[in-house]
């Protein structure tokens, strides 16, 4: 059923399933997002129901209710059972991906100046260790069109470009890169990609599959609400035999993806309660979701455009960012717009750091309301 994002009454009633305190507007929900009650609920008695079954319900019952959360989280990707691992969080992911790549002398890696921090330090750390040559680009804040990003990764390309890694939605700034076509040129080079979709899983409306990638890590505690350390990792089942395990395993034959996911005891409840998020998720639908998160956006972007002494640093066009955007303010820094947004206006934001740009990234989730956005929009009139 599609839910206009205007419908207010109808948001209302998705905002009140949220326990939020109130004692300030947080629009940096970039972070982690909360969970909403349903979901905190159930996450609740999963946690207790390991603690008094203990030990007897991790040896009999866990693994058993780890495969249905695993087939859960399949199909709501879009993917087989047998090509994801449940991780902490996308940085985890990314770290088995880089370690485990089976990266040749020589090879040369392309990523942006705008990968997320943790996997930039992945990145140096393997330069460092000499597994391969890194060429960073600079991508266009606002780009004209998808080919001029996929340029930006062809151009960089020589005979020894090995692989890409790349974010399907940059943390700065909220661009969402064309992921699917940057991949399928690299295919047509014989070069991988390796996906950070950490930002874009359960936030805009797509499936793994589309993004053409054999390898993608994605976040569950950011957008999808499920509990704190929970992430996904994928691997297409032609590729999970080329990816060595990051955690010692000899158990299982190279192509079986359990062989990512030798973590040993690891916390049950966040990943027990994945499927309550899904299905929370799913009573909304991922189209009136991305729809109403946009809104959202829109409501203060829209308005902050007129403001000359605003600039917006996130792309105009609709479909390159959704709840996410970025501005910074002439003559101050991200941490002082940030601090006066706080100390004076109650908002919570972020200070970012655009290419050596400072700036503030502002981030509603369901929860927020137009009239909290309002506020930002007169917080920002008073910025000058
Ligand atoms: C684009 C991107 N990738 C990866 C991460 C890392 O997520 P986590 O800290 O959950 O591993 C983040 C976190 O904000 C992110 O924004």
């Amino acid at each position: 059923m599609t839910i206009a994002p205007t419908d207010e009454i109808y948001w209302r009633s998705i905002a009140a399933q949220y326990d939020i305190a109130d004692d300030c507007i947080n629009l940096e929900n970039g972070f982690f997002s909360p969970q909403a009650r349903p979901v905190f609920e159930a996450f609740q008695r999963y946690n207790v129901e390991v603690n008094r079954h203990t030990t007897h319900f991790m040896r009999t019952e866990f693994p058993a209710r780890l495969s249905t959360v695993v087939h859960a989280l399949a199909e709501f990707a879009g993917v087989a059972t047998d090509e994801i691992v449940i991780t902490r969080n996308a940085t985890e992911a990314m770290n088995i991906f880089l370690q485990g790549y089976p990266f040749r002398p020589g090879d040369g890696v392309i990523s942006s100046t705008q990968e997320y921090d943790s996997v930039q330090e992945i990145l140096r750390m393997l330069e460092q260790r000499g597994r391969f040559t890194l060429n960073i680009i600079d991508l266009p804040l606002h780009p004209a069109n998808d080919e001029e990003i996929v340029a930006c990764y062809e151009r960089a390309l020589t005979p020894k470009t090995r692989a890409l890694v790349l974010t399907h939605m940059l943390h700065r700034t909220g661009q969402i890169l064309p992921v699917a076509k940057i991949a399928q040129m690299a295919r047509a080079h014989g070069v991988d990609v390796i996906v950070d979709a950490a930002h874009t899983f359960a936030h805009i409306d797509f499936q793994l599959p589309a993004l053409h990638s054999d390898f993608i890590a994605a976040n569950l505690h950011k957008w999808l609400g499920a509990p704190l350390g929970s992430g996904l990792l994928y691997v297409c089942k032609e590729r999970i035999a080329d990816i060595a395990p990051l955690f010692g395993d000899t158990t299982f034959p190279a192509t079986d993806i359990r062989k990512l996911a030798h973590f040993n005891t690891v916390p049950a409840a966040p990943i027990l309660a994945i499927p309550d998020a899904i299905a929370f998720h799913n009573s909304i639908g991922s189209r009136n979701k991305e729809a109403r998160l946009r809104y959202l956006k829109d409501c203060w972007v829209n308005h902050a455009r007129q403001l000359p002494h605003i600039d917006l640093l996130t792309p105009t066009d609709p479909q390159r960012s959704c709840a996410i955007a970025t501005f910074s303010v002439k003559g101050k820094s991200g941490k002082e717009i940030a601090d006066i947004l706080f100390n004076q206006h109650n908002i919570f934001t972020v200070a970012v750091d655009v290419n050596g740009i400072s700036a503030v990234r502002v981030t509603p989730q369901l929860y927020n309301t137009v009239e909290q956005m309002e506020r930002l929009v007169a917080a920002l009139g008073q910025l000058r």
